[in-house]
């Protein structure tokens, strides 16, 4: 959800900017722009409502020249996606360009004081009026009393840090003036940043995925924190307490740059990745010996986690469905009572959580506004909280006390696909910890380590229904509305299906747990809504098969998801797609797939734009 990159050095600026933008297009946007600045030209600006190669076919008519720039992606709060809401913005009449990730919450009193002293306004964006803000905070101090460049650059600084006061909301900003034309200024309040640090020059941007191949030293930027960026220096300070020391990072090599290497999508390759990235999830965790598992991160001593009397798991969208199976896992396994709340209602519904619970933020990106918000809250009452994130380094990373890494590598396709397999795999491995640590015999941990060492070749070979999938797909890729049935482990694991078949195909889909569904649900059933249902053998195989047969009598067509050879459940439905057999509890691991490849093919077939779905984005940044 917007992305930003910036430039200062010895070189062109807009390949990088260009380069980098391409690199955050994942994370979701409706339109694009790049600003560039010379000395003997002033800011040059482009911006386009749409995608980075409408971007670069406007630069390659037009073409834009500087050894400093600023990019970004907008993902539409204010105003729809239009050129003129797109960023960067001018500010005081072209003394200021900034582009701004982020929401400024009381923009409609800075604009409306802003107006009254004659400032113009081209845009129905949040960010134009920071722009206006700091050229006008800029032409009210004093310049008179400036001897040399290094004071005159801190003016601008303090331009910046004053109006950065009057702010209420989240930022990450990068701010290029007219008549520095070797000065980047980025600042940052919730809106993540990082600088890649190069050799007489620097480079800024939302993420490190911008600035793999052109450096991997990096410093992260904090909350309030303002970095000075010039070609052959960095210095990072406090909003309000001065100077601070950057800590200058290696970014690790595994954060490669992204590719298709072949595959057709990120989704389709992220899919397939699903193995090693279960791999490396378990990698090191497994403790044999022991019967358990072992975690680096918790910064807990076994004591301490030995008294926690319950655990609270939030998060959003998929991230939120890995909590529902954490809840089942840890709940069974560890006899631990579990909760699952939306990120979005725990930062503001003030439960009461008695002080031995225990908070995981589970969350892909490590970006997502309200699961930062929510974590925030517990921690700022006093609780320990932990984060279980993909992303290295990112915000959730930063602020929870300790957590666990997905280790999935980067997942660039918008739909979460290998991020959601690794949640659940860490989290099984978290049950089987609590459970060691309370009532889990060592012989049942055993077994658990057992299945979850199988489980990468389970994942394999569960692939191979993908020939299957795509014969469903052919037959229902028209159907407008869509019901995803499972009971027990399987139930969030329709709520999962059905997101995914929403958010890649646009088609209307539900979950229910499968007995749910002659309470209501079932009205909906005809010959034109197709109902997947999760039966696999395990404790709820009749249960299923009852329900299923409820929806069969009742015209509608069935698709069934098995795991042997099923005459049964073959004689009753319509189609069958066939999977590994698995415990209970690795089941929403193994039906993810097919689910998986389901939404994808679908969304194939109906033209959908499978990595960019329309309206989302990778990170969701606002609230
Ligand atoms: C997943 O397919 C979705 N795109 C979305 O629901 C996502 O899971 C949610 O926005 C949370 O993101 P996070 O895991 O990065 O916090």
């Amino acid at each position: 959800m917007c992305g930003i990159v910036g430039y200062v050095g010895n070189n062109d600026a807009c390949p990088f900017l260009v380069s980098g933008l391409r690199r955050l297009e994942y994370r979701g946007y409706d339109s694009a722009g790049i600003a560039t600045l010379t000395a003997a030209d002033g800011f040059r600006l482009t911006r386009v409502a749409g995608r980075i190669d409408l971007l670069e076919k406007s630069i390659a008519r037009k073409p834009m020249f500087g050894t400093i720039g600023i990019g970004h992606t907008r993902w539409a709060t204010h105003g729809p996606a239009t050129e003129e809401n797109a960023h960067p913005h001018m500010g005081g009449n072209g003394l200021v360009s900034l582009v701004h990730n982020g929401v400024i919450e009381n923009y409609e009193s800075l604009k409306q004081s802003l107006i009254s002293r004659g400032y113009l306004f081209k845009s129905a964006t949040d960010s134009e009026v920071v722009a206006h803000l700091i050229a006008d905070t800029l032409k009210h101090l004093p310049a008179s009393s400036i001897a040399n460049n290094s004071e005159s650059i801190d003016r601008y600084v303090e331009a910046v840090r004053q109006s950065l006061d009057q702010l209420r909301g989240t930022y990450g900003l990068a701010i290029l003036f007219r008549d520095q034309p070797d000065l980047l200024i980025v600042a940052r309040c919730g809106s993540p940043l990082v600088i890649g640090v190069g050799k007489s020059e620097q480079f800024v941007a939302s993420d490190t995925s911008p600035l793999v191949g052109y450096t991997d030293r990096i410093v992260y930027l904090a909350d309030h924190q303002i970095a000075v960026l010039r070609p052959d220096s960095i210095q990072v300070q406090h909003r309000d307490h001065g100077k601070i020391r950057p800590d200058v990072q290696t970014l690790a090599a595994q954060e490669t740059e992204a590719s298709l290497e072949g595959f057709e999508h990120f989704m389709l390759k992220e899919i397939y990745e699903q193995p090693q990235s279960i791999r490396n999830a378990l990698r090191g965790r497994l403790d044999r010996d022991n019967a358990t598992a072992k975690f680096g991160g918790l910064n807990l001593t076994p004591q301490q986690l030995r008294s926690v009397k319950r655990i609270i798991l939030t998060g959003c969208g998929t991230s939120w469905h890995a909590g529902l199976v954490g809840e089942y896992l840890i709940e069974e396994l560890a006899r631990l009572p579990v909760e699952v709340e939306y990120a979005s209602e725990l930062r503001y519904r003030n439960p009461p959580v008695d002080t031995d619970t225990l908070i995981f933020g589970i969350t892909q990106s490590g970006e997502t506004a309200d699961t930062l918000a929510a974590l925030r809250e517990m921690k700022r009452k006093g609780h320990h909280t932990l984060a279980i994130c993909n992303v290295v380094g990112s915000s959730i990373a930063q602020v929870a006390d300790g957590g666990i890494y997905l280790h999935a590598g980067p997942e660039i396709g918008v739909a979460s696909t290998k991020a959601f397999t690794s949640q659940l795999v860490v989290l099984s491995m978290l049950a089987l910890y609590f459970g060691r640590l309370r009532f889990l015999s060592y012989e049942a941990g055993q077994r658990i380590i057992r299945q979850l060492e199988q489980l990468p070749e389970t994942i394999e070979k569960t692939l191979e229904c993908h020939g299957q999938v795509r014969e469903v797909a052919a037959k229902y890729a028209s159907a407008s509305n869509f019901l995803y049935l499972g009971r027990y482990y399987n139930f969030p694991a329709a709520l999962e299906g059905a997101l995914k078949l929403k958010e890649i195909s646009y088609i209307h889909a539900e979950g229910y747990p499968a007995a749910e569904m002659k309470h209501g649900p079932i009205a909906l059933v005809d010959e034109n809504t197709p109902s997947l249902f999760m039966v696999p053998q395990g404790a709820v195989y009749d249960k299923v098969l009852s329900n299923l047969q409820e929806v069969k009598a009742r015209g509608g067509p069935v698709i069934a998801i098995v795991d042997q050879q099923d005459s049964h459940v073959m004689s009753l439905a319509d189609d069958v797609i066939t999977v590994p057999q698995a415990e209970d509890f690795l089941q929403p691991i193994v039906n993810a797939i097919p689910l998986q490849l389901l939404a994808y093919e679908i969304a194939c077939i109906r033209g959908c734009d499978v990595d960019k779905p329309r309206n989302l984005a990778k990170s969701v940044t606002v609230e």
